[in-house]
């Protein structure tokens, strides 16, 4: 049996994640021969899926802590009912967004603090760490230019403005700084192709029979 993994994939709104995540999953399965469970966050299971319905919702008055509180909430079942079981399977797990999204949001741009934040989600996750952290760096001004060009409603998030997310990619690159075996950093400017090499050389070190 393999060992399970947990990667996880990080960035401000715009920086493209979700299509990364999905790229990478179907070319680790392809080339590699590694089925990988995908999962998002907030969300992944249904307890999950409700809270993101909630902390996304533009219309409800969220303050921060209860913000920060929801979203490790909706992590602490994810976790529970999802990540551990598929980790003790032997599964490699890809998490769009974990406990440095938190760290990144509410720590540093919410102002609530990366260490109190740091403790909620060590006891919401019973400690669980990434084995590596891919974090795609964009400037916010351009994330913000891909998101208009989609052209879906704002969440409640997404409605901040620019000062929150250059706070948010400021807190990430100081995050990845501090932990640089975890980290690896992408240019999320980079090709699709580059980024996707990029992405599957990180984990390299991660597969069954590479040492
Ligand atoms: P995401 O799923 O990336 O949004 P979308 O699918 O709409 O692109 O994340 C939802 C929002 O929640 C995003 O603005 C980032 C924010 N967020 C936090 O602030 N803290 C967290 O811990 C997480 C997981 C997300």
């Amino acid at each position: 049996m393999t060992e399970g993994r947990l990667i996880t994939i990080e960035g401000i709104d715009g920086s493209g994640k979700t299509t990364l995540a999905a790229a990478l999953a179907r070319t680790l399965h392809e080339q590699d021969g590694i089925n990988t469970h995908l999962l998002r966050e907030p969300g992944g299971v249904v307890l999950a899926e409700k809270i993101r319905d909630l902390v996304k919702d533009p219309s409800l008055h969220t303050g921060a802590r209860a913000e920060a509180l929801l979203y490790a909430a909706a992590r602490a079942q994810l976790v529970e009912q999802a990540v551990l079981p598929l980790l003790a399977a032997g599964r490699w797990v890809l998490l769009d967004r974990y406990i440095d999204s938190s760290l990144a949001y509410q720590g540093a741009a919410r102002g609530l603090g990366v260490k109190e934040v740091l403790a909620v989600n060590s006891f919401a996750t019973g400690g669980l760490s990434p084995d590596r952290t891919l974090l795609l760096d964009i400037e916010p001004l351009e994330a913000r230019k891909r998101l208009a060009k989609r052209g879906e409603e704002t969440d409640r998030l997404e409605q901040e403005d620019n000062s929150f997310f250059e706070d948010v990619a400021g807190a990430y690159r100081q995050l990845a700084e501090r932990e640089p075996d975890r980290f690896t950093v992408l240019d999320a400017t980079s090709t699709r192709e580059q980024l996707l090499d990029e992405a599957r050389a990180a984990l390299v070190a991660l597969m069954p029979d590479s040492d």
